[in-house]
């Protein structure tokens, strides 16, 4: 696989990045994930948008413009003949002396970029859907930053794994926020989608703008607001988005097991319309 590390193509073997890089000692870093279909990105000016916004929450250096980022995955996906799967993007503060302080503007930060390839729309987990287990949130509480800092998220996904689920679910004052690496929603008895509304306290998903425009547009109801460990209980129906999963049933949460324990219609509707829309 041919790796990219400041503006250069290498084999993977190759690719260096110093040990004093801030990404390494601090997670003085921000990251992005853009899905690939038929060797092309999707909504790639969405993820190049919030990368600049996390960029500038951190006051961190551009390491390019979005044409000369868009270009390299471009360049990756043609070199790594992809066709189906993601190219992953993380900026860090660059190397320097360790200090909490950050470093002037003559460090520049550090990019790499790799390919990796993966089923998202024949995945067979689309048809059996996913189970999750509620976690604490201990998280910080700037989640809205997309930063390369995800041991929590990984303690999380631990759990639940440890414990016979396939994913977590973060709950913080008896509230879900989000998944260990998607967005959460449930469908209530009367066919409501509710999502968490957007702030600091969960990431603002290209892939939930997308899916949740698209729901409106085909007149379901919508609702970003808290929702409780209870109200998902009692869910018809409920899924996880993200852009390396799309939309993904959810069939169990904790010990309840939603509907028929496969994923639900509006579920189904909404990966069908994103896939869609998207290819
Ligand atoms: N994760 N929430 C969290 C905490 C995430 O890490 C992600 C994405 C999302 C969904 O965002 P989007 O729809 O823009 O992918 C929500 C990526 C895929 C990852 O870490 O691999």
């Amino acid at each position: 696989r041919i790796v990219y590390v400041n503006g250069k193509f290498v084999p993977e073997e190759e690719a260096r990045v110093s040990v004093f890089d801030r990404g390494f000692m601090f997670a003085d870093g921000v990251y992005e994930v853009s899905s690939v279909l038929r060797g092309k990105l999707i909504e790639n000016e969405g993820h190049m948008t919030r990368l600049r916004r996390s960029l500038s929450e951190l006051s961190m250096q551009s390491p390019g413009t979005d044409d000369e980022i868009e270009a390299i995955q471009n360049r990756l996906i043609t070199l790594n003949k992809l066709d189906e799967g993601l190219v992953y993007l993380q900026v860090t503060r660059g190397a320097a002396d360790r200090d909490f302080i950050y470093p002037g503007e003559n460090v520049k930060p550090t990019l790499v970029l790799f390919t990796q390839a993966k089923n998202v729309i024949d995945n067979p987990i689309a048809e059996t859907g996913i189970t999750v287990k509620t976690v604490a949130d201990i998280r910080w509480a700037r989640r809205d930053i997309k930063t390369v800092g995800l041991l929590a998220p990984c303690m999380a996904k631990m759990e639940a794994k440890a414990a016979g689920f396939s994913d977590a679910w973060m709950v913080e004052d008896g509230y879900v926020t989000e998944g260990s690496s998607n967005n959460a929603y449930i469908v209530t008895k009367e066919g409501t989608i509710v999502t968490r509304q957007v702030g600091n306290a969960i990431l603002n998903g290209i892939t939930r703008r997308a899916v949740l425009a698209l729901a409106e547009k085909h007149n379901y109801k919508v609702e970003e607001r808290l929702f409780t460990v209870e109200e998902c209980y009692d869910a018809a129906e409920a899924f996880v988005t993200s852009a390396t999963m799309f939309v993904q049933g959810v069939v169990k949460i904790d010990g309840a097991k939603l509907g028929d324990g496969k994923p639900g219609k509006i579920t189904q509707q909404l990966r069908e319309l994103y896939i869609e829309m998207a290819l």
